[in-house]
């Protein structure tokens, strides 16, 4: 086995081969002086099992470009079989036609990633899990609920607790960590009138004197969270933490983090966080190293990966 990473998350990827006990695969992944990707495998990987480690995180296009390449690369180097590993798969919330002559451009992604060469994709917290049917390789999704359950185990006293879902859509999400912590569920009834802009609507469940805990895939504005923190304090609850699996956190987001009435929010090393993430008085970071290192060993000892959660 062999683990190869572009520029997305060096980070990420060290503490994964750390975990697996191997070194981290050779390769130069750069720029040409126009920008265009260009890509090296250092090391010989003809007849081996190899990942490459890489989100689709910010900026996308070049860290998408640099993760099929890689994967060309390793194709024309007779790998017996490539991963695509995302931690976070960008372009995911495009997973549907939001109005006439629009893309489905997570589609087009996993086509991508498809055509280069991969034989299959490990990934995380899919925005939406049906996204695996994108792929006609097979596909793992992994979930970050036991890593954020333990974490919220550690740091917090779980007998007042009210896990709540943002949205509708993440009621599924939000039911996983209920049951794992054994606490009661609620949910904010989100309506999002333009793309860009979040409305809260209404709070399904007594949230009272709760200590609720929001959970979500993705925080890109923080718009979603904020406006779900509000109405829950308004709805009196007694304070509320997020953990959201990944922190995309883009333009102004941590700044409006820093100022809401948030106590915390947690996420997870998916994306690799910024200085300002890394100092910001209400952020913490949890790891998914192990996790996402597990399943990479299970993958290349064709061991079952669905049972990390049972
Ligand atoms: C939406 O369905 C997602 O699960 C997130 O709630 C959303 O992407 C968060 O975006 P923002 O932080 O910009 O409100």
């Amino acid at each position: 086995m062999k683990l190869f990473t572009g520029n997305s998350n060096r980070i990420l990827a060290e503490h994964i081969v750390k975990y697996l006990q191997i070194p981290l695969g050779r390769a130069n992944v750069r720029r040409f002086a126009d920008q265009e990707v260009f890509v090296e495998i250092l090391e010989n990987v003809r007849g081996e099992d190899c990942f490459v480690l890489q989100s689709t995180s910010y900026p996308a296009n070049d860290h998408l470009m640099e993760l099929l390449i890689m994967i060309d690369a390793l194709r024309r180097a007779s790998a017996r079989r490539i991963t695509a590993v995302l931690p976070y798969f960008g372009y995911a919330r495009q997973d549907r036609k939001p109005g006439p002559r629009t893309p489905i451009s997570a589609k087009l992604v996993a086509n991508m990633i498809t055509t280069a060469g991969a034989d299959r994709v490990l990934t995380l917290d899919l925005h939406a899990a049906q996204i695996q049917g994108f792929f006609d390789i097979p596909t793992d999704n992994l979930f970050a609920v036991p890593v954020l359950a333990s974490d919220v185990r550690e740091y917090y006293d779980i007998e007042n607790i009210m896990v709540v879902s943002p949205d509708v859509g993440g009621v599924v999400r939000a039911r996983a960590l209920a049951k794992r912590l054994e606490a009661a569920l609620a949910i904010v009834d989100k309506r999002r009138d333009r793309p860009g802009e979040s409305e809260v609507m209404n709070v399904i469940g007594d949230v009272d004197g709760r200590d609720c805990l929001l959970i979500d895939d993705i925080i890109d504005s923080g718009g979603t969270l904020c406006n779900a923190a509000e109405a829950l304090l308004e709805m009196g609850a007694a304070s509320v933490t997020a953990y959201i699996t990944h922190g995309v956190l883009s333009g102004g987001a941590v700044a409006r983090i820093t100022s809401s009435k948030l106590k915390e929010l947690v996420t997870t090393d998916s994306i690799q966080p910024t200085s300002a993430i890394d100092t910001a008085h209400n952020i913490r970071v949890v790891s998914v190293a192990s996790l996402v290192g597990e399943a990479i060993q299970r993958t290349a000892l064709e061991k079952s990966v669905s049972s990390l959660f049972d």
